[in-house]
C-alpha cells in the first residue's frame, strides 16, 4: 500500500515536470521587447548562427529572382533547395527549446515553401510561377520580422 502511494506521488511529480518542460518548449525563451515585438533571448553563438541563416535566405532569394529572370531553372532549384528543409541540419539543437512554437512553425513553413519553389521549378520551368511562389514565401519573412527579434543574453 505504501509502495503504491509512493509510485502515485512519483507519477504526479513526473507529470508536473513533463508539463513544465512542455510549457517551456511551447513558449520558448521570450520577453516583451520595447519596440512592441517579442525578444527571443539567445546566446551570442546561437544568435550568430540564426543571423547567418537569415543572410543565406536573403542571398538565396536574390539568386532565385536573378535565375528566374534568365530562365536558369537549375540555379533556381539549387538556390531554393539551399533554403529548404535540408538546411535545417545547420541549426543548433539548443535553439529548439528557446524558440517559441509559433516562430518554429513560421520558420519550418518558410523552409517548406522554398522546397516547393524547387519542386515547382523542376516540374513547370516557368519564371512567373517561381516569382509568385517566392513572393508568397517572403510574406513569411515579413510576418516573422514584424513579431520577433533576437537579443543576446548578457551572462
Ligand atoms: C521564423 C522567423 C523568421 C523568418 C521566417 C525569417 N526571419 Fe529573418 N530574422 C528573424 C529575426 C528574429 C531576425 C533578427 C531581427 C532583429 O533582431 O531585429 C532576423 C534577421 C534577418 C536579417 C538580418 C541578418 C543580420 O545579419 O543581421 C536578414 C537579412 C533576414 N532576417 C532575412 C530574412 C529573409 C530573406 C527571410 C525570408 C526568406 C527571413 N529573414 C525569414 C526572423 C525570421
Amino acid at each position: 500500500m505504501k509502495n503504491c502511494k509512493l509510485s502515485w506521488s512519483l507519477v504526479v511529480v513526473l507529470s508536473i515536470i513533463v508539463t513544465l518542460l512542455g510549457y517551456k518548449f511551447t513558449v520558448g525563451e521570450v520577453q516583451p521587447s520595447d519596440d512592441g515585438r517579442q525578444a527571443v533571448i539567445l546566446t551570442k553563438d546561437e544568435r550568430n548562427a540564426l543571423l547567418l541563416e537569415m543572410r543565406n535566405w536573403l542571398q538565396n532569394s536574390q539568386a532565385i529572382l536573378a535565375a528566374a529572370s534568365e530562365k536558369d531553372f537549375d540555379t533556381v532549384i539549387k538556390s531554393a533547395r539551399a533554403s529548404g528543409m535540408a538546411a535545417e541540419a545547420d541549426t543548433p539543437g539548443s535553439l529548439f527549446r528557446k524558440i517559441p512554437v509559433e516562430m518554429k512553425a513560421l520558420g519550418f513553413g518558410t523552409r517548406k515553401k522554398f522546397d516547393e519553389i524547387a519542386a515547382d521549378a523542376e516540374q513547370f520551368k516557368e519564371s512567373n510561377r517561381t516569382v509568385a511562389k517566392l513572393s508568397d514565401a517572403m510574406n513569411n519573412c515579413i510576418a516573422c520580422h514584424a513579431t520577433y527579434r533576437f537579443v543576446e543574453t548578457t551572462q
